[in-house]
């Protein structure tokens, strides 16, 4: 209760109802001149959990705009207060569900978006944050043809799912495809080197992570 309640006093926190509207969103078509105060690029986590992506990314890049996304309010708090106590002004968190991404951003505002070890949901292949469900919603926010969407995970199925069933049939082009990021030869590219919470626990336990980076023409 006490992180839902300091949850209420961030100013990086936009919280909106299950069934949210587009004219609920002040901010959608404006969080570039409205919140960020500049024109940089848009990238936004979904099903962020504690944020550990969005603010690792964030550091590495200040002059990048990052938003993290998730529905559990009580994870998004600690994001909310590590980039508040760091005054990170590139930094946002959206509580809602990913299933109403476009009512709060509009076409073309999103550049990139990370899906970082997110739930396998085995027995539900439409809730699976890569199914072509979802990839149509983030078609509709990111700019026509242009977008990129990377898929962190631990899970062999999820990571078989998304490349053999979801983006390999689709045709879309792979820029980075790796089934154990860490054994590859060349280094990792520094946008790949951020761990959450979930893939240090992986890492500890001796799985290896698998990674697939794609433009959704
Ligand atoms: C396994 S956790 C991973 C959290 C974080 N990415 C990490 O690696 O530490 C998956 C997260 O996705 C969120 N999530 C799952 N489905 C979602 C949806 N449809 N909309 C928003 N968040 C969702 C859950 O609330 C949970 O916090």
């Amino acid at each position: 209760m006490a992180k839902f309640e300091e949850n209420l006093s961030f100013a990086n926190l936009f919280q909106f109802p299950a069934t949210i509207q587009p004219w609920q969103a002040p901010l959608r078509g404006k969080w570039k001149s409205d919140y960020y105060g500049n024109e940089g690029p848009i990238v936004l986590e979904i099903g962020c959990g504690k944020g550990d992506y969005t603010i690792g990314l964030a550091r590495r890049y200040p002059e990048r705009n990052f938003v993290g996304l998730d529905i559990k309010g009580a994870r998004l708090w600690r994001g909310c207060k590590t980039a508040t106590e760091e005054n990170m002004p590139n930094v946002a968190f959206i509580r809602t569900r990913a299933e109403f991404i476009d009512r709060v951003f509009a076409p073309g505002e999103v550049s990139e978006i990370w899906i970082t070890f997110p739930d396998p949901q085995p027995s539900k292949p439409n809730k699976r944050l890569c199914s072509p469900s979802f990839l149509e919603r983030y078609r509709k926010i990111f700019p026509e043809g242009k977008g990129v969407v990377h898929l962190k995970t631990d899970d062999t199925e999820l990571y078989a799912y998304c490349r053999n069933e979801v983006v390999l049939p689709a045709g879309y082009e792979v820029l980075h495809d790796s089934p154990d990021l860490y054994a590859e030869a060349t280094p990792i590219a520094e946008a790949c080197q951020v761990q959450t919470f979930y893939e240090r626990r992986w890492l500890a336990e001796g799985r290896t992570i698998k990674y697939i980076s794609f433009k959704l023409s």
